[in-house]
């Protein structure tokens, strides 16, 4: 592979959660980041971990496959893992990004990685679709939506859910997240995102959300979704939530 010139922020995840699928223009900018703002990998091991529960909770109900949005590096305890007997289907939009995933899920029979623009449902390749997540439309799948609100504005972030909605079967569940204004207190970190990049009060997200109904968990910092022990402490940066689509 090519190595990439620019970086992304899914391989400095990648970076800070311990992994080895990024390049030093990766690290580069991860440590730039880190200058600005402070250590990143505990908030990044918190939001993974919170990836792990919400999936494993998700497959609880009786989901058996997932559809997965801004996927980044499918590795580290990313959904496939999480849920070790689920099939997933990760999607994304960068190529270098979905290039890394199919060489990483090369071989796998649970596990694929296709082009998906979140913000439209019709991107996704069908027959992918179809083999990753055979039950689309039709029975209860889980939809994984990570790393990517900040990325979007309200109208684009409340379209796409109810999108999402509309195309998911009843029973259906969502993991989102977004990021909080904790960001907002480091102004050279936070420029570091771009101009698009949009933080939000958590009282702000419950309308975004529109059909899709949060747990009973509700809306919470990820560290405090459904802990498996005492919370562990890390700046409060995501809130997440997992949201159920009702019947009918
Ligand atoms: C911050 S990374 C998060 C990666 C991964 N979810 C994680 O938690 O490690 C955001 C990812 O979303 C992707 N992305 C940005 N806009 C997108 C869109 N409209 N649809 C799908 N993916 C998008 C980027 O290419 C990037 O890989």
């Amino acid at each position: 592979m090519v190595e990439p010139d620019q970086p992304s922020t899914a391989r400095m995840i990648d970076f800070w959660l311990g992994g080895e699928h990024h390049y030093p223009v990766d690290v580069a900018a991860a440590r730039a980041f880190e200058q600005a703002y402070g250590p990143c990998a505990p908030i990044f091991r918190a939001l993974r971990a919170f990836l792990g529960r919400a999936v494993r909770a998700i497959a609880a109900t009786g989901v058996d496959s997932f559809l997965v949005f801004g996927a980044g590096v499918p590795t580290m305890g990313n959904a496939h893992e999480a849920v070790g007997d689920a099939t997933v289907l990760y999607t994304d939009v960068d190529p270098v990004t979905i290039r890394l995933g199919q060489r990483i899920l090369a071989g796998s029979d649970r596990a694929g990685y296709g082009f998906g623009d979140a913000t439209d449902i019709g991107t996704v390749d069908p027959a992918l679709l179809h083999r990753f997540v055979p039950g689309w439309g039709r029975r209860p799948v889980g939809v994984v939506f990570l790393g990517l609100a900040a990325f979007l504005d309200d109208e684009t972030l409340a379209h796409t859910l109810d999108e999402l909605y509309a195309a998911t079967a009843p029973g259906s569940h969502l993991a989102i997240d977004f990021d909080t204004e904790e960001l907002a207190g480091h102004p050279e970190a936070l420029a570091m995102m771009g101009p698009a990049f949009r933080m939000r009060p958590p009282a702000s997200f419950r309308p975004l959300l529109g059909r899709w109904t949060p747990t009973s968990d509700g809306i919470v910092p990820v560290t405090d979704w459904r802990p498996d022990g005492p919370p562990v402490r890390v700046p409060d940066a995501f809130h997440g939530a997992v949201a159920v689509r009702s019947a009918g």
